[in-house]
């Protein structure tokens, strides 16, 4: 019997990858659907309708809301949510529904990203605290319900791209050709790109042993800053301007911006977590066991940020 997919956060950043990929490869699905404010909807009425015009059911609701959210379960058997990290808690709450809605086999939580548990200093990251209560609800109540953790570390777009507004913090300027690489330029980083995540997505549903109850270690292509500068002055066709921000001031950047309560406090954890080896494994990549054998290259992604910064 073919999946039932019903998509929470389907319109944020991620969430249009996933449903993107998902319409992809509607003929293997019976029924797509996304879950969606009310608000969001009257918003975006040119996203809505192609949704429409794609067979994507459209069901209105809110996420806190018990008596919707379980209205919107019947007649799926896949939840996925995409969630933004303001209504990341909020999943306890769907998934304990989801537990007790007998169709609903299979629960994907908004994770996409670093891996929350990949080693001894995880659990006292800052920004991994309210995923880890999300896993740790699954781990410890959840009995019935099937999970799992796309595990993606970082967007490829963001990594490459122009930075998150402190340039400190690393970028790939394509207008001025300055980049500020982290760490040293030679450490290895694992990236995926956005719609590599939602076609790892699809991999997922569709290999539902292989992904079954565990965290799934996918991306798109390891390399190192210095690749990238590189990739980036081939397709460009000169030399760039190249500053680095070593592990040490990244560290002091960080503390700095928690200690100040700022919102880019999160962005520099993360980049210090990446440039420690945090989307690196002693392991090989979950790619091939969910038969996802096609991802996008440096190259691919490069030229991709050269187009969007144009
Ligand atoms: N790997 C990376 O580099 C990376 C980067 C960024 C994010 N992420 C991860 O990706 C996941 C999704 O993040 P995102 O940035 O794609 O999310 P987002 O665009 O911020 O939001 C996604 C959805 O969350 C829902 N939402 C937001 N605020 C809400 C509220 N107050 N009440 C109810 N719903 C609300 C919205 O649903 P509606 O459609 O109903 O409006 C929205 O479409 C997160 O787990 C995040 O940590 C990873």
């Amino acid at each position: 019997m073919a999946d039932k997919v019903i998509v929470f956060g389907a319109t944020g950043t991620i969430g249009k990858f996933l449903i993107a990929s998902l319409i992809q490869n509607s003929k293997s699905f019976e029924r797509l659907a996304i879950f969606a404010r009310s608000s969001t909807i009257d918003s975006k009425p040119e996203y809505v309708q192609f949704l429409k015009d794609s067979g994507v059911e459209i069901i209105t609701g809110d996420v806190r809301n018990e008596a919707d959210v379980l209205k919107a379960y019947e007649g799926f058997n896949i939840v996925v949510s995409a969630v933004g990290r303001n209504v990341i808690l909020d999943q306890i709450d769907l998934i304990r529904l989801a537990e007790k809605t007998p169709n609903i086999k299979r629960f994907f939580p908004s994770e996409f990203g670093t891996d929350i548990e990949f080693g001894p200093k995880s659990p006292n990251e800052k920004p991994h605290q309210l995923k880890l209560k999300v896993r740790g609800y699954i781990k410890n109540e959840v009995k019935r319900l099937e999970h799992t953790y796309l595990v993606t570390g970082p967007y490829a777009e963001f990594y490459i791209g122009k930075g998150f507004g402190d340039q400190k913090a690393g970028g790939f300027d394509v207008q001025a050709k300055k980049a500020v690489l982290c760490g040293t330029g030679d450490d290895k980083v694992a990236l995926m790109t956005m719609p590599d995540v939602g076609d790892a997505l699809v991999s997922a549903i569709l290999h539902p042993e292989a992904s079954k109850n565990r965290a799934l270690i996918v991306n798109s292509f390891t390399t190192t800053p210095h690749e990238i500068l590189a990739e980036y002055e081939k397709q460009t066709g000169s030399k760039w301007d190249v500053s680095y921000t070593l592990l040490d001031e990244l560290v002091h950047l960080e503390e700095q911006a928690w200690n100040a309560e700022e919102p880019r406090a999160t962005g520099f954890t993360l980049r210090r977590v990446w440039t420690e080896g945090g989307t690196l494994y002693d392991r090989p990549r979950d790619n091939e066991a969910i038969g996802f054998t096609t991802p996008d290259s440096l190259a691919d992604a490069v030229a991709t940020a050269i187009k969007v910064q144009s």
